[in-house]
């Protein structure tokens, strides 16, 4: 979407996969949806380096509303977990300089049961402009299939004339897969990103999948993304419960390599040193957010091997050892497609799993843990002469 905004893949934190549906303030009052939530997580991210890696929209997901809109007929946040309103949030994230993100859904009411947006686009979009919000999640439950792009493109149009600029975060083809193929370029002018499967959860089979997803389908989706428009895998889980080291390291360097959003779903107030490290890696954002904004893609199956064409025709090479059984294998650099860019020789940066500045090689062995990843950029010679 041609707005200005997401020029890069966006980064920040949304609420759903480590906090989900928590309305319980009474019981879990550091847990629940709640403006507290957002603004402790703002405290954070402005405090403990989060902001100035990258991390700037602090998202709110299902389950901020009122289960009815006001007398005017405009959405309300939850009175009670949200007792200055969403206005007042918003300035406290701002004052903090970070961005915030909100959610609706395109149909009759969201996949929590609160109310949908579907005939009150123009109210909604006016509604989050003046509140300040900068981001929109709009989710696709309860709608009927067929008036998916409709509705999506409605809304898209509806944020354009507030006159404020709002990234529309969008879920259209994951809704539209069941009964048709998505139209990507609609999608690519219409959204600044666009879910295509399911939603992350906290496991590697999940983060697996979305991988076997994404590179299964390579063909159809990796052509549309770029600046301003973005392939969405959902969200970051490493910090949580499921990854191991190893896999929480997979994520983070597919996601950039898929130029994929980053937007973390964790508890910042508690994540551990070395989860932190990882998600603050300046090596790994520079490959996410590479001006070039091409997407990556999968090369080689098994050792699979995806790559991602980078500016100043470098190259970032991410080697991910799916082999879930035995012990480090090791992978030569000379078989991965790429290499054939080096003539003959290439300059390698190792990022992962430790950052190394290995240099001018003819080539290279990396060794690779099960469900771990090595990632690198290889730099052609000729730039380095030149
Ligand atoms: C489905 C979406 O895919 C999730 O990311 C999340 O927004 C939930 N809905 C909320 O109900």
């Amino acid at each position: 979407l041609d707005n200005g905004l997401a020029r890069t893949p966006t980064m920040g934190w949304l609420h759903w996969e480590r906090f989900m549906c928590n309305t319980n303030c009474d019981a879990d009052p550091d847990n629940c949806i709640s403006e507290r939530l957002y603004m402790m997580m703002a405290d954070v991210m402005a405090a403990e380096g989060w902001r100035e890696a990258g991390y700037q929209y602090v998202c709110i997901d299902d389950c901020w509303m009122s289960k009815s809109r006001d007398a005017g007929g405009r959405l309300q946040a939850d009175p009670r977990r949200f007792p200055g309103g969403i206005k007042k949030l918003a300035d406290y994230v701002h004052s903090k300089g970070l961005k915030l993100g909100i959610y609706a859904d395109v149909g009759t009411s969201t996949c929590a049961g609160y109310p949908g947006s579907l005939a009150h686009y123009d109210t909604d979009a006016q509604t989050f402009a003046e509140w300040e919000v900068d981001l929109l999640k709009f989710d696709g439950c309860s709608m009927d299939t067929t008036l998916l792009e409709e509705g999506y493109v409605n809304m898209s149009k509806a944020l354009n004339r507030t006159g404020r600029p709002i990234l529309y975060s969008c879920e259209w083809p994951l809704y539209e897969w069941p009964s048709q193929k998505p139209n990507y370029n609609t999608i690519a002018e219409t959204c600044n990103q666009w879910r295509n499967f399911a939603d992350a959860y906290d496991s590697w089979s999940s983060v697996k999948s979305i991988l076997d997803w994404t590179a299964t389908h390579q063909d159809i989706i990796v052509p549309s993304a770029g600046p301003g428009g973005w392939n969405d895998p959902d969200m970051l889980v490493i910090g949580n419960f499921g990854l191991s080291r190893d896999q929480q390291e997979s994520q983070m360097a597919l996601w950039a390599i898929m130029a994929a959003p980053l937007l973390m779903s964790n508890d910042l107030r508690s994540i551990c040193r070395h989860s932190k490290e990882l998600l603050q890696n300046r090596h790994i954002i520079a490959i996410s957010q590479d001006e070039l904004g091409k997407q990556g893609y999968r090369t080689v199956d098994h050792f699979e091997v995806w790559e991602r064409p980078l500016s100043q025709g470098w190259l970032a090479i991410a080697v991910l050892n799916a082999l879930e059984i035995g012990g480090p294998r090791r992978f030569s650099l000379k078989a991965a497609p790429g290499w054939k860019t080096c003539t003959p020789l290439c300059n390698i940066t190792q990022i992962l799993p430790q950052y190394e500045e290995v240099g001018v090689q003819i080539g290279h062995q990396v060794s690779v843990n099960p469900s771990g990843t090595a990632l690198l950029v290889i730099m052609p010679i000729n730039d380095l002469l030149f």
